[in-house]
């Protein structure tokens, strides 16, 4: 039967452990000239923008010696009402596999459902679990283990902290998510969370002690109408020095980006000696090299 990764409860733990492995090993291997996907067609289909998540799966599908298609979905007869079903049965004719970012998780499932091949989440409103995978990837690579941590997320409980919180549950690792009462996670994600995860409105509970801090923008993809509110909402939870101060001093700090510099986080900490923000973008390509060989060889 075909695997989908519509979330990260799709993987098991052990399937994580070996993708982070695997992601490192092929970061290290500088020299790779293997073609092991060379005849395979990765379909991109993405409805929000993008810089990281589409480069680096280009650039891995390259790598690996296969082909990607790039699909603006306005510029697909989706735009045009063709059903999500047919649009499923026909690409599925053409590609190996098909990656797809959207607005709804329902529409992401229905695309799975009707598929004959792998459909991987590049992002929904919901959960973004490549993200989260390249993350714990960058969490093993700089702490050297994914045991005994504490990792602290500030802001909003939005579709990266969902996927947080998925990861943590199947990895074990302590999870503190401190977010403005009306921005806490879905009930939903929390209610199959682990006892390691906790959710308060402290931003200083949460990043005391922390070996990793991790931000997100206050306003996502789709709430451009709520930003001004949102401002105002998330004051207080800015990740700067006076916080990150409060972590071990070796305390790494994590971003998905596109940052909003000067909202979410400071310059100071954004450009400081504890962000590892663009090791973590890089290691969306490795990481997804790991994902593309898992789910289709
Ligand atoms: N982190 C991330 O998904 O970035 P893009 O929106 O640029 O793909
Ligand atoms: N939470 C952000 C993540 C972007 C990669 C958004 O959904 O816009």
């Amino acid at each position: 039967m075909k695997k989908d990764l519509l979330s990260i409860q799709d993987i098991t733990k052990d399937e994580i452990l070996a993708l982070i492995d695997r992601g490192l090993e092929i970061k290290a291997d500088k020299r790779r000239t293997d073609m092991p996907l060379k005849g395979h067609t990765l379909g991109l289909l993405f409805e929000k923008p993008s810089t990281r998540t589409r480069v680096s799966f280009e650039t891995a599908m390259f790598r690996l010696g296969g082909n990607t298609i790039f699909m603006n979905k306005q510029d697909t007869q989706l735009s045009k009402n063709e059903t999500v079903k047919d649009t499923a049965r026909v690409l599925s004719r053409f590609l190996d596999i098909l990656v797809v970012r959207t607005f709804s998780q329902e529409m992401l499932e229905k695309m799975a459902r009707w598929a004959d091949i792998p459909v991987v989440n590049a992002l929904t409103d919901m959960y973004h679990p490549c993200q989260i995978l390249s993350d714990a990837m960058t969490l093993k690579e700089k702490l050297g283990t994914l045991e005994g941590i504490k990792v602290a997320w500030v802001g909003d409980g939005n579709n990266v902290a969902h996927s947080w919180i998925n990861l943590a549950s199947k990895l074990g690792f302590r999870l503190v998510l401190a977010c403005p009462p009306a921005y806490f996670p879905s009930e939903e994600v929390l209610m199959h969370a682990g006892k390691n995860v906790e959710v308060t409105t402290d931003p200083t509970e949460a990043v005391k002690d922390a070996d990793a801090i991790n931000v997100d923008v206050w306003t996502s993809m789709g709430q451009e109408k709520e930003r001004e509110q949102r401002l105002k909402d998330f004051a207080g939870y800015q990740l700067n020095r006076s916080l990150v101060d409060m972590a071990k001093p070796d305390v790494i700090v994590m971003h998905c980006l596109p940052a909003h510099v000067g909202e979410e986080i400071s310059e100071e900490v954004f450009e400081g000696p504890h962000s590892v923000v663009f090791d973590q973008a890089e290691n969306k390509m490795h990481l997804h090299q790991a994902l593309l060989e898992a789910m289709l060889l």
